[in-house]
C-alpha cells in the first residue's frame, strides 16, 4: 500500500517506465491456477488490449479461498431500508457458502460458463451474492439497476441474450415499494433469451409465476449443496457486462474481463481507501452501477475488507440515515455521491450536527464533479476537517478509480480529482489532437496507455467500442470528459464534452431521452440538453415541438410519461419547454450549443449563428423560456 509521497513518486516512475514489470509484481499476491506467460499485449487501433495472458484464475477463489485464514471476518453488513428491521452480517466462510449455494442453483437451471445472467434486484445481499456466484462458475453477469423501466431492461436482455434473470418479488426504497418482478415481466414478453427467472423473496408482494419459467430461490436452494468447485478462468475471459450510456444511440454493453478487473479493483481499493484489517467501509452506491461492482463488491472483498450494503434511500426515515448508519456500524471509509451530498446539504445543517464521526479516517465522493460549496460543507461537517476527502475520477469503462488524491500521500484540493494513480497515463488533447503541454487549459482528457481494468470491447459490437473510444483521438483512449492540469500537475474534471448529461451521478444519453420523447404521439420533434441544477449537479432540459398543439393539454405529463416508460423515472425531464421549431443548421443538425446556453438562462450572446438556417427561432424560444420563468 502506498503510505507516502516518495513512494508514490517512485510507484508511478516504475509504473510508466516499466508496466509489464509493475503489474507482474503486484500480480504476484492473487492466487493463478496458472501463472500468465504474457504480462501485456496491446494496441489501441483495433484496440485489442490483454492483460495476464494465458493466466487462469477464479476472482471468487482469490476473495475466499485465498483469504481463508481470515475466514471468519465479516465480509458484509447489510443494512435494510427500514432501520427497525433486522440487520445481516455475513462472515467470509458464510457469504462462501451461500456463494456456492447460489452458483449450484444457477448450475441446476443449466447456466454454463459464457453464459449470460441478468442481475435486476433491489441492494440485499443477494445482489452481491449472485454476481460472485456467476463469477465462482465462469457466468457473466450483467447487473440492471432495478430502476430502470421494463423497455430498458428488455434491450439490454436481448443485446447480450440472457439465459437466466434473477430478480425478486418486489423492492424497498424510503416509503415505497416498488414492483420489480412485474417489470420482469413486463420486459420478457419482448425477450425470447430467457429460459428461466429466479426469484428472491424480500417485500412478500404478491406476484405472478410463470410455470416452467419462475422459480423461488428459496425453494432451489433447498436441493443443493452449500461447496461448488470453481470454473477456471482465463484472465481475458468475461467477467461482466455492464451497460452505460453514451451520445449515440442505445447503451453499450461495457465487457471487463477476469484477471486485469481484480488485480486494478483491489490495487485501487486498498490505496484509495488505505484499509486496514478491523476497518468498516461504506460505499453508498447501488450494484447497478460500476461503483458498486467495483467498490462495494470485488474491490472490498478481495481485499478481505467489512464492507456494508445499505437497501435505503440518504432520506429515509430521515435525513440523517446516512450518519445514523456511520455512527451504528463506526465507519471508517464513507463513499457517496456529490448529489446526495447536495441534496442532505439542503435539508439544514441540523440533520448532521451533533454527529462526532470520531470512526471516520477517509471520506470520498465519485460520480460527477463535486462543486466547491458541497466539498466545503462535506468536508467539514462529516470529514470534520481531519479525513482526507478523496474525490475520485473514474468511470465503466476503466473499470477502477483512475484520478483521485490517496489519503494522506496525495493533498486534497476542492474540485480537484488531483493525480493519477501507478499505472494510469493522462493525456489532455486540444480538438485537434495535439497535446497541451501547458498547464491551465482545459482540454479533451484522453488516456494514452493502458491498464488492467480497461474496457476489453462493447458486448456483440468492437467496432462501436472503436468508435466510441478510439477514434476520436487516434491511438488515445478517449474519456469523454474535459479537464485541466493545474501547475502542480493535479487534474480539475470540468464535466462531460460530449452529449452525455450527468444527472445525480447517473450518465444519460441525450439521444437516448429524445427517442423516448419522440415515442408519445404528441411529439413531432425534440432536443434535449443538460443545464446546472442545484441538487442533482445536471438537469434535464428538453425543447419539444408538439403536433397540432391545443391549449389546456398537459403535454408534459405525457411526455415525462413516456420518458419513464421507455429508460426509467431517472431520465425524466426536469424542464419542458414547448417549441415552435428548433435551432437547425443548413445540413439539419440541431445548434444544441444554443439551446444548452438558453436552458442555463445564459439570453445573449450566441456567437456565431451565421450557419443557422432559422435564426430567428433563438429569440422566440428565449422568449418562451423567459414568459416560462416569468409565470
Ligand atoms: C463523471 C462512475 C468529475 C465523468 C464512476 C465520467 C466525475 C462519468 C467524477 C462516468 C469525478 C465520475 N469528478 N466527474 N470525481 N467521477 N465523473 O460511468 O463525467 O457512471 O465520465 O462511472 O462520471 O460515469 P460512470
Amino acid at each position: 500500500m502506498i503510505k507516502s509521497l516518495s513512494q508514490y513518486k517512485e510507484d508511478y516512475r516504475k509504473s510508466v517506465e516499466d508496466p509489464a514489470e509493475f503489474w507482474s509484481e503486484y500480480s504476484k499476491s492473487f492466487f493463478w491456477r496458472k501463472e500468465p506467460g504474457n504480462i501485456l499485449s496491446w494496441n489501441f487501433e483495433d484496440p485489442d488490449v490483454k492483460w495476464f495472458f494465458d493466466g487462469k484464475l477464479n476472482i471468487t477463489e482469490n476473495i475466499f479461498e485465498r483469504n481463508k485464514k481470515n475466514e471468519n471476518d465479516t465480509a458484509i453488513i447489510w443494512e435494510p431500508n427500514d432501520p427497525n428491521e433486522k440487520n445481516k452480517e455475513l462472515s467470509y466462510s458464510q457469504l462462501f457458502k451461500q456463494v456456492c449455494s447460489f452458483a449450484n442453483v444457477l448450475k441446476a437451471l443449466g447456466v454454463k460458463k459464457g453464459d449470460r445472467v441478468i442481475i435486476y434486484l433491489p441492494m440485499i445481499p443477494e445482489a452481491a451474492i449472485s454476481m460472485l456466484a456467476c463469477a465462482r462458475i465462469g457466468a457473466v453477469h450483467s447487473v440492471v439497476f432495478a430502476g430502470f423501466s421494463a423497455k430498458s431492461l428488455s434491450d439490454r436482455i436481448n443485446d447480450c441474450k440472457a439465459k437466466v434473470v434473477v430478480t425478486s418479488d418486489g423492492n424497498y426504497r424510503g416509503n415505497k415499494t416498488i414492483p420489480v418482478k412485474d417489470v420482469v415481466d413486463e420486459a420478457l414478453k419482448t425477450s425470447s433469451s430467457v429460459k428461466s427467472v429466479l426469484t428472491i423473496k424480500r417485500t412478500n408482494s404478491k406476484i405472478q409465476m410463470v410455470e416452467g419459467r419462475d422459480y423461488w430461490y428459496q425453494d432451489l436452494i433447498k436441493s443443493v449443496k452449500n461447496y461448488c468447485a470453481a470454473e477456471m478462468m482465463d484472465s481475458e475471459d468475461l467477467l461482466f457486462i455492464l451497460y452505460t450510456s453514451g451520445s449515440t444511440g442505445k447503451p453499450k454493453g461495457v465487457v471487463h474481463t477476469c484477471g486485469g478487473y481484480m488485480i486494478y479493483s483491489q490495487y485501487s481499493f486498498e490505496n484509495i481507501f488505505q484499509y486496514e484489517r478491523g476497518d468498516t467501509y461504506w460505499c453508498t452506491a447501488d450494484v447497478g452501477w460500476i461503483t458498486g461492482h467495483s467498490y462495494i463488491v470485488y474491490g472490498p472483498l478481495l481485499s478481505g475488507a467489512k464492507t456494508i450494503m445499505f437497501e435505503g434511500v440518504p432520506n429515509y426515515p430521515t435525513p440523517s440515515r446516512f450518519w445514523d448508519v456511520i455512527d451504528k456500524y463506526d465507519v471508517n471509509q464513507f463513499y457517496t455521491a456529490p448529489t446526495a451530498i447536495r441534496a442532505l446539504q439542503s435539508y439544514g445543517d441540523k440533520y448532521v450536527d451533533g454527529y462526532e464521526f470520531r470512526s471516520l479516517k477517509v471520506i470520498g465522493s465519485v460520480g460527477e464533479p463535486i462543486n466547491e460549496e458541497a466539498w466545503k460543507w462535506y468536508y467539514e461537517k462529516v470529514g470534520m476537517r481531519k479525513c482526507p476527502l478523496v474525490d475520485t475520477w473514474w468511470q465503466t469503462e476503466t473499470g477502477g478509480i483512475m484520478i483521485s488524491p490517496i489519503p494522506n500521500v496525495i493533498d486534497c484540493k476542492p474540485t480537484y480529482a488531483t493525480l493519477p494513480l501507478p499505472g494510469i497515463q493522462p493525456i489532455l488533447l486540444d480538438n485537434d489532437g495535439n497535446e497541451i503541454k501547458e498547464n491551465n487549459r482545459e482540454g479533451n482528457l484522453c488516456i494514452k496507455f493502458p491498464w488492467p481494468s480497461i474496457l476489453r470491447t462493447t458486448y456483440g459490437d468492437h467496432k462501436r467500442c472503436k468508435e466510441t473510444y478510439f477514434s476520436t483521438f487516434k491511438g488515445y483512449y478517449f474519456t469523454g470528459d474535459g479537464a485541466k492540469r493545474d501547475d502542480n500537475g493535479m487534474y480539475r474534471i470540468l464535466g462531460r464534452v460530449d452529449d452525455v448529461i450527468n444527472v445525480s451521478g447517473h450518465r444519460i444519453g441525450t439521444a437516448e431521452v429524445e427517442d423516448a420523447i419522440n415515442q408519445d404521439v404528441n411529439v413531432v420533434e425534440s432536443a434535449v440538453v443538460g443545464y446546472p441544477h442545484e441538487i442533482k449537479g445536471q438537469g434535464i432540459f428538453a425543447f419539444v415541438i408538439i403536433n397540432n398543439l391545443k391549449s389546456g393539454y398537459d403535454y408534459s405529463s405525457s411526455i415525462r410519461l413516456s420518458v419513464t416508460k421507455h429508460i426509467g423515472p431517472i431520465a425524466k425531464p426536469d424542464n419542458i419547454l414547448i417549441v415552435p421549431g428548433l435551432p437547425k443548421t443548413r445540413s439539419g443538425k440541431i445548434m444544441r450549443r444554443i439551446l444548452r446556453k438558453i436552458s442555463s438562462k445564459e439570453f445573449d450572446n450566441f456567437g456565431d449563428t451565421s450557419t443557422l438556417l432559422n435564426p430567428e427561432i433563438i429569440d422566440l424560444i428565449t422568449s418562451l423560456y423567459k414568459d416560462k420563468i416569468n409565470k
